[in-house]
């Protein structure tokens, strides 16, 4: 259930990541009425009026590498954008895309993860309708941050498993993902899932 937008306290640290500076002190004004809600999809609740409500929503995917996260993300974001509304995507994997070619460097990966964590951070500050995290996210901690921020700004949070953790999934994962993740390491990520 949406809840209504009251103070917020923003963690300095996603504000640095996201390039934001404090507004106003800590308090952040009432989300307007979205898209969504403009096209007729958003039912208001519990007799609130629509300013009360938000209207954005955040899904946040996991699975392991080869599941199928990124396809799914793009279904949804195209979903919403046939509805008229807006989507963003935040996936750290963006982070390693340079002139158009994946190059991943484990070493980058806490400023990717940064770097999504700000991503995300400017859509609800932009207060697209759809922000869809697609990240593995196998650790509770991994997305937990976002949990978080979808508290702060008080929008809907969906939480998506995607894909199976047994072997003969794993294989299949291993055989098509993009990232020439081997099915040894996809076992590993798998073991990592927490409930
Ligand atoms: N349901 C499906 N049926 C058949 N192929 C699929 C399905 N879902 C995804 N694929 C294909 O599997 C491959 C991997 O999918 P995708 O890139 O979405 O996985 P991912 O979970 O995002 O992986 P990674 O964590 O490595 O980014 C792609 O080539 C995609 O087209
Ligand atoms: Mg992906």
């Amino acid at each position: 259930m949406a809840k209504k937008v009251g103070k917020v306290t923003w963690p300095a640290y996603f504000r640095a990541a996201a390039g934001l500076r404090r507004l106003g002190g800590d308090s952040r004004p009432p989300r307007r009425s979205g898209g969504a809600e403009s096209r007729g999809l958003v039912k208001k609740r519990d007799g609130r009026t629509s300013t009360e409500v938000s209207m954005s929503r955040m899904i946040i995917l996991r699975g392991v590498s080869g599941s199928g996260k990124s396809t799914v993300a793009k279904e949804h974001a195209a979903e919403e954008m046939l509805l008229g509304g807006k989507a963003v995507i935040c996936s750290a994997d963006d982070y390693f895309i340079r002139l158009g070619s994946y190059k991943f460097d484990p070493r980058l990966l806490p400023e990717a993860h940064a770097w999504c964590r700000g991503k995300a951070v400017g859509a609800l500050e932009s207060e697209v309708d759809l922000v869809i995290i697609d990240n593995t996210n196998l650790c509770r901690w991994e997305f937990e941050p976002y949990e978080k921020m979808a508290s702060d700004y008080g929008v809907e949070c969906k939480i998506l498993v995607v894909g199976e953790f047994d072997e003969k999934s794993i294989e299949l994962y291993a055989s098509r993902n993009q990232h020439g993740v081997p099915a040894e390491k996809i076992k590993q990520m798998a073991a990592k899932f927490q409930k």
